[in-house]
């Protein structure tokens, strides 16, 4: 799939010095860290829910009772806050030609090499495959937890249904796990880019080594503060 631009609108380079490259505007931060702190609560509640043995979480929410009624309204706070992500995102998102270098070249990203790798857009397809499970998986929670939330909508479906929903919830839910703690993992394994999420801007330097491709497009249509 090919596509024509990784820009979004705040995307913009200052000449510094140091060089900053804006990456994320106020509104997509805060989003951001509304999805975050809905899925970490969704995970504690869920696991709270999900086995005896981590019964004890509910007590972080008030108890069993508040753990249920408030787990699926978290739930769709995150489908929400995700999905207003997903809408400014997904364009950035799109794999193209060079990704294919990226997995192939997979040695060279975890050996530090990234010099003999294609030039990477915005995202590079690691982020790419993170950011299309999320979504996926999202779609998949949120479909399988409203047939399961009895309170509003247990008339609407069949036991059966119930049954399959309440498994395919919970593969979803232990994968989604596994794909947020790679992407924290990566978010402070790359150093320099937790700063994109808090103030919005990265380095010069992160972004020619990280993303060279974006950087040279943001420099090319003259997103970049005048000369003094
Ligand atoms: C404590 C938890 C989290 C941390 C520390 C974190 C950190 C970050 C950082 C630093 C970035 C910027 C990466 C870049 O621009 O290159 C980012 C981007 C992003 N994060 Fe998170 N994040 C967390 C949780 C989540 C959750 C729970 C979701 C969704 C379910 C999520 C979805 C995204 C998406 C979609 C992007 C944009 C990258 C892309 O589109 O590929 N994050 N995150």
């Amino acid at each position: 799939m090919t596509k024509a631009s990784d820009l979004e609108p705040e995307d913009a380079i200052h000449r510094g010095p140091p060089v900053t490259v804006d990456r994320y505007g106020p509104g997509k931060r805060v989003n951001h860290w509304i999805t975050a702190s809905s899925l970490i609560l969704l995970a504690l509640s869920g696991l709270a829910m999900f086995h005896p043995s981590l019964f004890f979480l509910t007590g972080l929410f008030g108890g069993g009772q508040n753990t249920r009624m408030l787990h699926p309204w978290i739930g769709v706070v995150l489908f929400f806050s995700f999905y207003i992500f997903f809408f400014q995102l997904w364009k950035a998102n799109l794999f193209t030609r060079a990704d294919m270098g990226w997995f192939t070249g997979i040695r060279d990203v975890i050996g530090g090499h990234e010099d003999r790798l294609p030039e990477m857009g915005k995202y590079n397809a690691g982020q790419k495959v993170i950011f299309w499970a999320m979504a996926l998986l999202i779609v998949a929670l949120i479909i399988t937890g409203v047939i399961i939330w009895d309170q509003y909508f247990y008339s609407y479906t069949s036991i059966e249904t119930k049954r399959f929903a309440v498994l395919a919830h919970a593969v979803a839910a232990v994968l989604i796990i596994c794909v947020f703690i790679v992407h924290v993992y990566a978010a402070f394994w790359t150093r320099g880019t937790f700063r994109a999420m808090t103030k919005g801007s990265v380095t010069g330097g992160w972004a020619w080594r990280h993303h060279r491709k974006w950087l040279k497009e943001l420099a090319g249509r003259g997103r970049i503060d005048p000369a003094e």
